[in-house]
């Protein structure tokens, strides 16, 4: 079936089995995936678990195949196995695993995504430390996971909001880290489609946004500079130097990841924190994670967690 060329990229089609390319006289073809045998498909879950975390289930292999295939057929690689070769070629294959690893990762978010997090800031930190009684708010927060930037700004947008109505001076900074090179791009560029604005308080649009483009917001300098993106796998959280952390926020990461690993990054995330200091996840994201130096916060819709001693 030829479709109408309407982007430049192959992209999967609804039906699972199917992936929609383009040809060489430019037009669009639906194209049934290659198979790829159970063995195979175990190597391939084996090695993105390995160095991502993420376990891709029997039930999604149409997932992987799709995005396989596509990035496949971008750099003329015919075979899952020989593809799957050169990029477990740690030296020959890395730059093609971090556009695989883009390719694979669920990047979807958005501004003020979860409202209650920033009451719990409030309520749970601000104002249970009396920090408003300073002249100044000097936080550090860690966004984990942040995607194309939506949430670290969302959070630097609310600091600095917060303190603006408060009339203390912001010295708040956000770290914010994901996996992603191509993400993390994104998010460093800081311009945005006014239709992926709509979430934000009224007024904050104009106030920390410019408009540069028909259509299109870029994040102001001064918000931009409060914000410092950094690759981070949160399977390498040795390599990441930065510790006593105020807040720590992980939402709609761990959802990727099994119970073990789940534990062994909430207990690494322990040690990341301040005493005093909160570790804000997505609610619902971990069952059953008892740690000495963590105490559960109870809060409205959040789950939360406090560093309560050394
Ligand atoms: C669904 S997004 C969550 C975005 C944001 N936290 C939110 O809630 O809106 C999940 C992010 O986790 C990142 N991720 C997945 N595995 C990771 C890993 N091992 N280390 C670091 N980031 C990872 C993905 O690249 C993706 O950007």
């Amino acid at each position: 079936m030829a479709l109408k060329k309407s982007e430049q990229v192959a992209q999967p089609a609804d039906d699972n089995n199917l992936v929609c390319s383009c040809t060489e006289g430019n037009s669009w073809h639906l194209q049934s995936l290659p198979e790829m045998d159970s063995a195979l498909f175990n190597n391939w879950v084996e090695l993105v678990e390995s160095r991502t975390g993420m376990r891709i289930p029997e039930n999604r292999k149409s997932f992987l195949l799709s995005k396989l295939s596509i990035r496949m057929r971008e750099i003329k690689i015919a075979s899952y196995q020989a593809y799957l070769e050169l990029v477990s070629d740690e030296q020959r294959g890395l730059v093609e695993w971090e556009t695989l690893v883009d390719r694979l990762t669920v990047h979807e978010t958005r501004f003020w995504r979860d409202d209650s997090i920033f009451q719990l800031i409030q309520k749970e930190y601000i104002e249970k430390n009396s920090l408003l009684k300073h002249k100044q708010l000097n936080l550090q927060v860690w966004s984990v996971g942040c995607a194309t930037g939506e949430e670290p700004y969302s959070l630097a947008l609310w600091f600095e909001h917060f303190c603006t109505m408060n009339s203390i001076e912001n010295k708040q900074g956000v770290h914010a880290t994901d996996i992603s090179l191509a993400a993390l791009a994104t998010a460093r560029e800081g311009l945005y489609p006014e239709n992926r604005l709509t979430n934000l308080p009224d007024g904050y649009l104009n106030y920390y946004f410019s408009k540069v483009e028909k259509d299109k917001y870029k994040v102001n300098d001064n918000l931009k500079e409060r914000v410092c993106f950094t690759k981070l796998n949160l399977l390498k959280m040795d390599s990441f130097p930065f510790s006593e952390f105020d807040i720590i926020v992980c939402q709609n990461v761990m959802i990727y990841f099994d119970q073990a690993l789940r534990i062994r990054i909430l207990n690494e995330f322990a040690n990341h924190l301040k005493v005093g200091g909160i570790l804000i996840l997505g609610a619902g994201e971990v069952l059953a994670w008892n740690h000495p130096g963590m105490e559960s916060v109870t809060f409205p819709s959040t789950l939360a967690f406090r560093r309560s001693c050394e």
